[in-house]
C-alpha cells in the first residue's frame, strides 16, 4: 500500500476501551461506536460500578436491548468487571466461566466514578492470583492518586511504584496498560521482558496521538480536550505516535471515548473525558497519515487487540476514504447534548 492513498480497506476494527454509560444516554453513544467497530471492551465505571458477574450480565442485557432498538445486529459488547478491595477469587473464576473479558483496576479516586476503586493493591492479591491462574486480563488505569504527586507525573510514578512491582509479583498476569499518555509508558511496554508470553500491552486514544497539553489551554480553557490521564507535552505525543505506528503488536486501539453531557464539562469543576466515538476511525487515520504510516493502521486497529485477548480477528472489511467530515458542534445525548472531539471542525477521513 502506498502511504498517501485516498482510500484504505481494513479488517473491521474493535475498540478495546470504551465508556457507554447507562440509561437514556446509552443508545446515542452506542450508535456511533457500532457504526465503526465490531466489538468493544465496555468499561464498568457506572454508578454504582459493575463489580459482579450478575451486574455485568444485567448491564449486557441493557446494552443488547439498546442495540436492538438501534437495529444493530453485528456488534458485540465485551464485558468487564470493576476490581474493588473486596473482589474475591471466586468471583474471578465465575467471571471466567461467564465469558467476562477482563477486570479493570481503578486506583481509588483516579478518575470519573472511581470512588469504589482499589485503595491498596495488596487487598486484591487473592483475586489477582486467580486472574493469573485462569488467564483473565487485568486492565489498569495507570495513575497514582496522591495529591502530592504532580498530575503530569502520575503515570510515570505509577509504572515504578505499582506496575513494575505488580508484574514482578505476578509474572504471568496479562495486563493492559490503558490509555497510555507518556513516553515512559510507551517505552516501558515496548521494552518489558515477558519471556515470550504476551503478558503486557497498551491501548492508545486518538486524542493522545493528535494533541498535546497546549490543546487544553488554546486561547482559553478547553474543557472538551480534558480527559484523564491528562494530555502531556509534545515529546510524549510523539513517542505515543511512534509506538502506535511501529507495527509492535503490544500497542492497539482503545478510544477511551467517555461521554459527559455538555453542561457537566462546561462547569466550574468539569468532568474528565473526551467524546471521540463520533468518527474515531477518522481521527486515528489522520494520526497515522501524519507520519506516513497508514499501512500500519490495520494491525493497530484490527489485529493486535483480538490477538492479545485470544479472540478471533474480525472477517468483515470496512473502507475509510479521505473525505472531509464536518463535526457538529453538539450531538444528542438523552435529554441533553454532548460536544464531540473536534466539534465545529473537520476530520480528514471518514468511513464509507
Ligand atoms: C473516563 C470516564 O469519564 O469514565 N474519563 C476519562 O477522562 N478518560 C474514565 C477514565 O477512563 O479514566
Ligand atoms: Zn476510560
Amino acid at each position: 500500500m502506498s502511504n498517501s492513498p485516498t482510500k484504505i480497506e481494513l479488517t473491521q476494527p474493535d475498540d478495546w476501551h470504551l465508556h457507554i454509560r447507562d440509561g437514556e444516554v446509552m443508545k446515542d453513544v452506542l450508535a456511533d461506536t457500532a457504526r465503526q467497530f465490531a466489538r468493544a471492551i465496555i468499561m464498568p465505571n457506572l454508578k454504582p460500578p459493575v463489580t459482579t458477574v450478575d451486574l455485568a450480565k444485567a448491564y449486557q442485557s441493557r446494552i443488547e436491548a439498546n442495540l436492538k432498538l438501534l437495529g444493530v445486529t453485528d456488534f458485540k459488547p465485551l464485558m468487564t468487571l470493576y476490581l474493588t478491595d473486596n473482589t474475591s477469587a471466586d468471583e474471578v473464576r465465575k467471571a471466567k466461566d461467564a465469558g467476562i473479558a477482563a477486570f479493570k483496576l481503578y486506583p481509588a479516586g483516579a478518575t470519573t466514578n472511581s470512588d469504589a476503586g482499589v485503595s491498596d493493591l495488596k487487598h486484591c492479591y487473592a483475586a489477582i492470583e486467580a486472574m493469573q491462574a485462569v488467564g483473565m486480563p487485568l486492565l489498569v488505569h495507570g495513575e497514582v492518586t496522591s495529591a502530592d504527586i504532580d498530575i503530569f507525573d502520575r503515570e510515570a510514578v505509577f509504572i515504578d511504584t505499582v506496575l513494575e512491582p505488580l508484574r514482578k509479583q505476578f509474572p504471568d498476569l496479562k495486563i493492559v496498560f490503558e490509555h497510555i499518555t507518556t513516553k515512559q509508558a510507551a517505552h516501558y511496554v515496548r521494552d518489558a521482558a515477558t519471556a515470550g508470553k504476551n503478558t503486557i500491552a497498551a491501548t492508545i486514544t486518538p486524542q493522545h496521538l493528535l494533541m498535546n497539553r497546549n490543546a487544553i489551554f488554546a486561547g482559553g480553557i478547553r474543557p472538551h480536550n480534558y480527559c484523564l490521564p491528562v494530555l502531556k507535552r509534545e515529546e510524549h505525543r510523539v513517542a505515543l505516535l511512534k509506538a502506535a505506528t511501529s507495527g509492535n503488536s503490544r500497542f492497539f486501539l482503545g478510544t477511551d471515548s467517555a461521554p459527559h453531557a455538555k453542561g457537566t464539562k462546561e462547569a466550574a469543576c468539569g468532568c474528565a473525558g473526551c467524546y471521540s466515538a463520533f468518527n474515531a476511525l477518522g481521527l486515528y487515520a489522520e494520526a497515522f497519515e501524519s507520519v506516513g504510516k497508514l499501512d500500519k493502521l490495520e494491525g493497530f486497529a484490527s489485529f493486535f487487540g483480538p490477538d492479545f485477548y485470544s479472540l478471533p480477528r474480525n472477517s468483515k472489511k470496512i473502507t475509510l476514504a479521505k473525505q472531509t467530515q464536518n463535526i457538529p458542534m453538539e450531538l444528542p445525548l438523552g435529554d441533553a447534548t454532548i460536544v464531540p472531539l473536534r466539534a465545529g471542525e473537520t476530520i480528514a477521513w471518514s468511513l464509507v
